[in-house]
């Protein structure tokens, strides 16, 4: 099994193709879509970067998969979908509970809040076969519902439930996120994999500035990671997940990703003059 890793700068994000190069088979976490924010522009220079690699290396691509509903970067899992049709889109069977509830926000009244958007849903404890690949999946919510973990052999995709030690866990404050139910994700679930699982993470910020990182191990996290190791306790991490989220801002694309990134990445429908548009609420305070 290899992994070819990819990193979105403008969003930190790393997506991850996980691939068996004898048998060809593959699947993808987290592709993300370049949009530029002032001008509302897309592009998909980074997802064709992915689509080169897929094609140099004849794969079959099997499963394109959100570990969670992002809310920093918009999903190209439908521009990938649309080079690879047999592809299936997947993402957490507790993505209902963010449709239910971003339905409401964006005021979507048509929209089906049955993940139906999606090709595949994964459930906690799902094996998933992916030609010769096989996939674990463990539901690790917490910095969002959404949240899972897949393990595929050694190799563990955590999505933003665990980040390289020395810049810790996701937050926790979005709507039905929980510092509490990410404290078990992590400590009952993910340290319990044993000490040689490699880990690699949704995100990279580089704290320090030090090199960019993608991969730390379970030992490592337990022993160094700065927010949550093998010691902390619950009481401990919720207090300062909670403190700590009380200072954080918006993220700079949450309003314009989690519309597209909860409906599988499916862009509006043109209008009639064949422009879509974003939906974006005006709070006043
Ligand atoms: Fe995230």
């Amino acid at each position: 099994m290899e992994i070819k890793t990819f990193y979105h700068k403008d969003t930190n994000t790393f997506s991850y193709i996980v691939y068996e190069p004898t048998t060809k088979d593959a699947v993808i976490f987290d592709c993300v879509l370049d949009y530029h924010k002032a001008s509302s522009t897309i592009s998909y220079d980074s997802v064709e970067e992915v689509i080169d690699f897929l094609q140099q290396q004849q794969l079959v691509l099997h499963y394109i998969i959100e570990s969670h509903i992002h809310a920093d970067h918009l999903s190209a899992a439908q521009y990938l979908k649309s080079k690879y049709p047999l592809a299936k889109t997947a993402v957490s069977t507790q993505i209902t509970l963010v449709q239910e509830t971003f339905s409401k926000i964006y005021n979507f009244a048509d929209m089906s809040v049955d993940g139906s958007q999606f090709d595949s849903l994964f459930a906690d404890g799902d094996i998933i076969e992916a030609g010769k690949l096989t996939l674990n999946i463990m539901h690790t919510p917490g910095h969002t519902p959404t949240c899972m973990s897949v393990l595929i052999e050694d190799c563990l995709f955590t999505g933003d439930s665990l980040f390289i030690p020395d810049f810790g866990t996701g937050r926790c404050d979005f709507p039905n996120g929980s510092a509490e139910q990410l404290y078990s994700s992590v400590s009952e679930k993910l340290y319990t994999l044993p000490d040689k699982t490699r880990v690699f993470v949704g995100h990279d910020y580089q704290p320090g500035g030090r090199e960019l990182r993608s991969e730390t191990s379970i030992l490592e996290s337990k022993k160094h990671n700065i927010q949550l190791t093998e010691q902390t306790s619950r009481e401990e991490f919720v207090d300062f997940r909670t403190a700590r989220d009380k200072l954080l801002s918006a993220p700079t694309l949450l309003l314009p990703s989690i519309q597209i990134n909860m409906q599988a990445g499916l862009l509006p429908i043109a209008e009639d003059n064949e422009v879509s548009y974003l939906k974006i609420p005006l709070s006043i305070k």
